[in-house]
């Protein structure tokens, strides 16, 4: 770490005695050729070794229905990572290192002898602690995960109870479910196969490292938590704004719409990390029981309530620094009148003592101007006298604003008087910039994640409850709008920032969206 007081290093509190050790293992990949398995697996296993943070030894095994031969998987792996790895160029000697480990086992999902072909692999490697120790990565289509776990049940790989002998845990990408009742009826599914405990739901925004400082921030800090409050607190807003249109993954998005593809999952799990209570300890169970209690507090709307607390809308065509964008309709694989929805914004509250009247504003959209993750925390107003009563709307109020992505940072804006004979207020900015502070180290959030299940430590991913609360939250919203196709008003065009009723849904108190400026 780079620090320039020597003090700093003395006060860095180390909390990695308390992280569980990894052991050997195999992680085994189901849907090994798809994008996730090389644009983010692969390079993040890769920096894991290169780091020295994998177990040793590790084997991982891609399991996918293309035929391919070992060589030719880790050629194929091999040049996804000179794309995609976040260091470059690849270190050779530390790829061939970790390709040596790097195998394939072709087969079908739905096939029983698939299966046993994957077992013959795993009994074929020298080490035995690689045979004992599981890690299955469900990196397929939702659809086939109870599939895939069913046959690694019958096929002996995976227990229920526990073997005494070592460890088998599930990793399931997201989505999980597509409601409330798919979520309850997949986990049913998955636990007659695998307990909770050895299931690992992933949501990859907890694997952000600004995602994880929420929590640092708001318990290691006492200044900020006399204010985490409504007494305090005007309003939150959530924004993750993404430039980036479907594009080609039409196919999948006409399913899942913003509202499943983002706030379902990422959007409320930023919520449950700025809102929740402190929890008892720092253990997994702690902490998620802070976020179920906190995302059953989120008030629930009846479908409706829906039209005056949450706007939806779509982009048309327009354009992003200087490039032509289609409409979302002409995407490939999207419905020619599509009511899909490419942009949420709502206005939540939670109904604790807390946070009692404080609206949370969240917002997520493709094909908006810029990229940029991040939660504003916006103080209240001072009282209407001394500079409030001579500059009015001017004199803006404070704020924290907790930048996720990019230039992640955090800053405060306070207001300052301008140098000079005149007497002009304007806000400034006491800011703390991570790169400028630790140097530019931003691992990859699969890194961690892969780790963390690697090593059993369950903080990092959703429970069941969780999921089920965060759906309780969605459906009636999805039920809302299904019944209804999109009319005009809901349109924006791509680059710009949503529809109009977004900004009227803050308008009703008041309040604005505040830009996000990715640069500052
Ligand atoms: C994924 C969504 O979960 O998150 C994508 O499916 C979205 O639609 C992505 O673009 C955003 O992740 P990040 O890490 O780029 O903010």
């Amino acid at each position: 770490m780079e620090t320039t007081d020597p003090l700093d290093q003395i006060l860095t509190c180390r909390l990695d005695s308390r992280r569980k050790a990894v052991e050997p293992c195999t992680v085994i990949i189901f849907g090994a050729s798809g994008d996730l398995t090389s644009r983010k697996l692969i390079p993040a296993l890769y920096h894991l070794h290169i780091e020295g943070q994998l177990p040793r030894p590790v084997r991982v095994i891609g399991f996918a229905r293309r035929e391919k031969s070992d060589a030719s998987f880790r050629e194929e792996m091999h040049t996804a990572l000179k794309q995609f790895s976040r260091t470059k160029p690849v270190d050779e000697a530390k790829w061939a290192e970790f390709a040596a480990g790097l195998h394939y086992c072709q087969g079908e999902f739905n096939d029983p002898t698939a299966y046993k072909k994957l077992e013959g692999m795993l009994d074929s490697f020298g080490d035995e602690r690689l045979r004992r120790n599981l890690l299955f990565y469900l990196s397929t289509s939702p659809t086939q995960f109870a599939e895939v776990t069913s046959h690694l049940s019958n096929a002996g790989l995976l227990h229920r109870e526990p073997t005494g002998t070592g460890w088998e845990r599930l990793v399931v990408e997201k989505p999980f479910g597509t409601d409330l009742s798919s979520a309850q009826s997949l986990s049913a599914e998955l636990t007659k196969y695998a307990r909770e405990r050895q299931l690992f739901r992933i949501d990859h925004y907890l694997g952000k490292e600004t995602v994880q400082n929420i929590l640092m921030f708001r318990f290691s800090n006492s200044i900020f938590e006399t204010l985490w409050n409504r007494r305090s607190i005007d309003h939150v807003q959530i924004t993750v704004s993404e430039k980036h249109a479907v594009g080609l993954r039409g196919g999948y998005y006409e399913d899942a719409g913003a509202i499943r593809d983002m706030v379902q999952n990422h959007l409320l799990q930023v919520l449950a990390l700025v809102a929740m209570e402190p929890p008892v300890n720092l253990e997994a169970e702690s902490i998620r029981d802070e976020k179920v209690k906190l995302l059953k507090s989120v008030r629930q709307y009846h479908p409706s309530q829906v039209a005056a607390n949450v706007v939806r809308g779509q982009y048309t065509a327009g354009s992003i620094d200087g490039q032509a964008r289609p409409g979302y309709r002409e995407e490939p694989k999207v419905k020619a009148d599509s009511s899909v929805e490419t942009f949420v914004a709502l206005r939540l509250f939670i109904d604790n003592w807390r946070w009692a009247g404080v609206p949370f504003y969240l917002r997520t959209g493709k094909n908006l101007p810029v990229s940029a993750s991040e939660v504003r925390i916006q103080f209240h107003q001072t009282p209407n006298v001394l500079f409030a009563a001579q500059c009015g709307t001017n004199l803006d109020s404070n704020s924290l604003t907790l930048r996720l992505q990019p230039n992640e940072s955090i800053f405060m804006h306070i207001n300052g008087k301008v140098p000079g004979t005149s007497m002009e207020i304007r806000p400034v900015r006491m800011h703390f910039d991570y790169d400028s502070e630790f140097g530019a180290y931003t691992p990859e959030a699969y890194e961690r994640l892969l780790l963390e299940a690697i090593a059993g430590d369950a903080t990092l991913f959703i429970r069941r409850d969780e999921v089920e609360a965060a759906w309780s939250l969605i459906d009636p919203i999805r039920e809302a709008w299904t019944k209804e196709p999109m009319v005009e008003k809901e349109f924006y065009a791509a680059g710009s920032w949503g529809p109009e009723a977004a900004d009227e849904l803050l308008a009703k108190m008041n309040h604005r969206w505040r830009k996000p400026h990715p640069t500052a």
